[in-house]
């Protein structure tokens, strides 16, 4: 006879946002470029009260001297600091890249116009899944002819295919315009705004991107760079006014002049990221309990960890953990109960639940008889694919519960649902 020992994992307490920012032009009161922490590259505030800009560009404290002198007409690039992490200020956690927009502002950012759409592809060169980016940051547009000569500011606006789906990212810079001319740019479209709320004219839900796809941008304008990268579609935005307050709501869409496309179909598989997460263990008392099982039964019935994690279960949304955190190489023999339920899912998920992105669900059988142990595949779903990711665990039936041998996903974010 043995007293279950018995072990409560709460699933880890982790917030996770990317984090990107530009190098050049030197965006308002950038930092130096040392190690110095991962404020300055976080996005905006979700309830949109640092939008535009942070905040930055009316704040007494922040030199608004232009950094650049752009020609009108001239070709320009703005580029995105860092390749993948790394730690400090620099560092970028690409989020399996995302779309972004060079736009400018003649009003001191009350309204915008778009001078360039990347839609995919930016950063360049990220893999599904992967944090890292290509060494190459640069991204060319151009100032156009007609634009009015004087200080500007310039934006560098950002959403990511994968992390949290309140993340708005934006940048500014201070900027001169040289030149003879004297238009506002009143007919291009205005920049996207969006994955945040503002006030009056953003609600919740509207205006936001699907995680797992490159946003498509409702009104891109003339110049639209379209990079499909292997494995990541792209998908408009959720209706709304996604634009800022002050623009005219009915800024003329434009049919785009030059549309460029490259495409990376690079099908290999994420590298794993790691997450700052605290964890917590619960040891629950089981002081009544005893389990009296017949002899046949194996050991994993009676020793054994129990997840009572809510959040892994199949009613749960989206968030960003990963059961790396939780399970190693070496298999774990796991009892879910309490809020986590019984079972692993059985048949193929959304992505997106689970408190995770790639929802693991159990592909092989149950054992039917008392101490016999299966193996099948868990499989992980992903848009467009319910097995994109995959691994092997074992199942035990223990007589009224069953226990499983969970090793880690091969990636992050990944976890197993239950139900
Ligand atoms: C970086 O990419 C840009 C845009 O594609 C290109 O014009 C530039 O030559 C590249 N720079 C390097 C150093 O490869
Ligand atoms: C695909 O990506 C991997 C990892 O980044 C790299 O090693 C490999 O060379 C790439 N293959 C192609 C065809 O680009």
């Amino acid at each position: 006879m043995n007293l279950a020992k018995v072990l409560s994992l709460l699933s880890l307490i982790s917030l996770v946002t990317a984090h990107a920012r530009i190098r050049y032009p030197r965006p308002l009161a950038a930092p130096v470029e040392t190690p110095a922490g991962n404020h300055y590259n976080g996005p905006l505030r979700p309830d949109g009260s640092d939008f535009p800009c942070k905040g930055l560009h009316k704040r007494a404290d922040v030199d608004k001297t232009p950094s650049v002198t752009w020609k009108a007409g001239q070709q320009t690039y703005f580029e995105i600091l860092g390749h993948g992490p790394g730690g400090g200020e620099g560092n970028l956690a690409a989020h399996s890249g995302g779309s972004c927009q060079a736009s400018i502002s003649f009003d001191n950012g009350e309204t915008w116009k778009v001078l360039h759409s990347f839609q995919g592809g930016c950063p360049r060169d990220v893999q599904l899944g992967s944090n890292m980016a290509g060494k190459n940051q640069t991204f060319l547009f151009q100032i156009p002819e007609q634009t009015r000569a004087g200080n500007a500011l310039f934006s560098w606006s950002w959403v990511a295919v994968t992390g949290n789906r309140n993340e708005y990212f934006q940048n500014c810079a201070s900027v001169r315009i040289d030149g003879p001319g004297a238009s506002t740019l009143d007919d291009f479209p205005d920049m996207f705004v969006g994955d945040m709320s503002l006030t009056g004219h953003i609600g919740p839900g509207e205006c936001r991107s699907t995680a797992g796809f490159s946003l498509e941008y409702p009104n891109s304008g003339r110049a639209l760079t379209v990079t499909a990268v292997g494995r990541i579609s792209f998908k408009k935005p959720t209706n709304g006014k996604c634009f800022a307050k002050a623009s005219r709501e009915n800024s003329t869409p434009v049919v785009p002049l030059s549309t460029s496309t490259t495409a990376d179909n690079n099908n290999s598989v994420v590298q794993t990221e790691t997450i700052n997460s605290a964890s917590t263990t619960a040891f629950i008392e089981l002081s009544s309990t005893t389990l009296i099982l017949p002899d046949s039964v194996p050991p994993q019935c009676i020793s054994y960890t129990t997840i009572t994690d809510k959040t892994r279960h199949v009613s749960h949304p989206h968030y960003i953990w990963c059961d790396n955190a939780v399970f190693k190489s070496e298999p774990m023999w796991v009892r879910f109960s309490g809020a986590a339920g019984t079972r692993l899912t059985s048949g193929p998920m959304e992505p997106f639940h689970c408190g995770t992105q790639g929802t693991g669900w159990y592909k092989g059988i149950y054992p039917t008889s008392i101490g016999a142990t299966t193996s099948g595949s868990v499989c992980y779903s992903w848009p467009g694919n319910v097995c994109q990711w995959s691994n092997k665990i074992s199942i035990t039936n223990c007589n009224g519960y069953y226990v499983f041998a969970l090793p880690a996903p091969p990636a992050c974010f990944l976890r197993y649902c239950t139900v």
